[in-house]
């Protein structure tokens, strides 16, 4: 089997190249990626839970080499696409739609006829800070909620949906699948800085010996998903079976910033009490939470992780690197 893995050396593209190297073992992987906000150190770790691909890789952006041609060559039955501009604070708006959509239309006209499967990350930021209307009651966000993002990142998110609407209609038998991953939290993120998970950021100011900060009152909740789930669901999304389609990828519950210093405080066995101070952000999604019926109707995958526990696990494992 041969899979192309976009974005392969970033967060969660590493723990994906990494699990399609440990189920298929036979498989040729190629990594495509700049390492703008990746890094080959996540496929190439020391240690006993360390981690050698053996694939090959393309250390150029999508947007400079000559993708049709790298695609048509390598031959792929699956290309995950996962390669994105990811820091949301860019606000470079033709950068941002560029690097973000062109390629994804190279990749989307290619995988309609040529019969690869394409699997590829959007976004929860497609649903913005409004997604079922100011006056409604938070509820889980269902999939025709989305289309008002508040921010470039978001909306370039968008545009690749649409494209992918649009491809479904010409080509109803295509397979593609666009996953709107919620916040994703888990090993290899560390590359990410400011743009790394609540859970990784604040276990860094508590290992770090300060309090963990956080916006009052702390009770902002967050679709929080373990990204040994969103691995999960990204492979089963390229299953045969699978319904084309566009779904969300959460865990289907809120965790609120408070919950996450005290699955922090369980991991490291201490009692720090959150330093809040004001969100100085009018546009912020302070309520998120996946609806999942589609997606396990579409492509069979639910969560294995509640996300509170995964977050105590994986605190752990920072606290186990930390210390050495
Ligand atoms: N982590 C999350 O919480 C989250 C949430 C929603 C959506 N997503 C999406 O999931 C995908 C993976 O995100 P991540 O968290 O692993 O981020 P990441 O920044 O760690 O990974 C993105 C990778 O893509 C590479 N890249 C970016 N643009 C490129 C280009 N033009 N050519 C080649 N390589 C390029 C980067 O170097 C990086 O390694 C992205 O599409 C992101 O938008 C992530």
């Amino acid at each position: 089997m041969r899979i192309i893995v976009t974005g392969g050396a970033g967060f969660v593209g590493s723990n994906l190249v990494a699990r399609l190297q440990e189920d298929r073992p036979d498989a040729e992987i190629l990594v495509i990626d700049d390492g703008r906000s990746g890094t080959f150190a996540n496929l190439s770790k020391e240690g006993p839970d360390g981690f050698s691909f053996r694939g090959e890789m393309i250390g150029r952006s999508l947007n400079d080499i000559d993708l049709y041609e790298v695609v048509e060559g390598f031959d792929p039955e699956v290309v995950y696409h996962l390669a994105s501009i990811t820091d949301t604070t860019v606000h470079d708006e033709s950068k941002m739609i560029a690097d973000n959509v062109e390629p994804f239309g190279v990749l989307v006209n290619m995988a309609v006829t040529s019969n690869f499967k394409l699997v590829w990350a959007s976004s929860a930021a497609t649903y913005g800070t409004r997604a079922n209307g100011a006056t409604q009651a938070k509820r889980p966000f269902k999939i025709e909620d989305a289309g008002r993002p508040a921010n470039v990142y978001g909306f370039s998110k968008w545009i690749m949906e649409n494209m992918h609407r649009r491809a479904m209609q010409e080509y109803p038998g295509a397979h593609l699948v666009g996953l709107r991953y919620f916040n994703v939290f888990g090993p290899n993120e560390s590359h990410k800085k400011h743009m790394a998970s609540m859970v990784y950021q604040l276990a860094q100011q508590i290992l770090n010996g300060t309090a963990p900060r956080i916006f009052a009152d702390g009770t902002q909740a967050r679709d929080q998903i373990y990204v040994h789930d969103v691995v999960d669901a990204t492979i089963t999304a390229a299953n045969d079976g699978v319904t084309s389609g566009i779904y969300n990828c959460g865990s289907g519950v809120t965790t609120s910033f408070n919950d996450v210093i005290d699955a922090l405080n369980e991991a490291f066995e201490t009692k720090w009490e959150p330093d809040y101070f004001d969100n100085p952000y009018s546009f912020y999604q302070d309520y998120t939470c996946a609806d999942l019926s589609a997606t396990r109707a579409g492509i069979g995958w639910t969560p294995r992780y509640q996300p509170k526990q995964a977050m105590v696990e994986y605190a752990r494992q920072l606290h186990a690197t930390f210390a050495t």
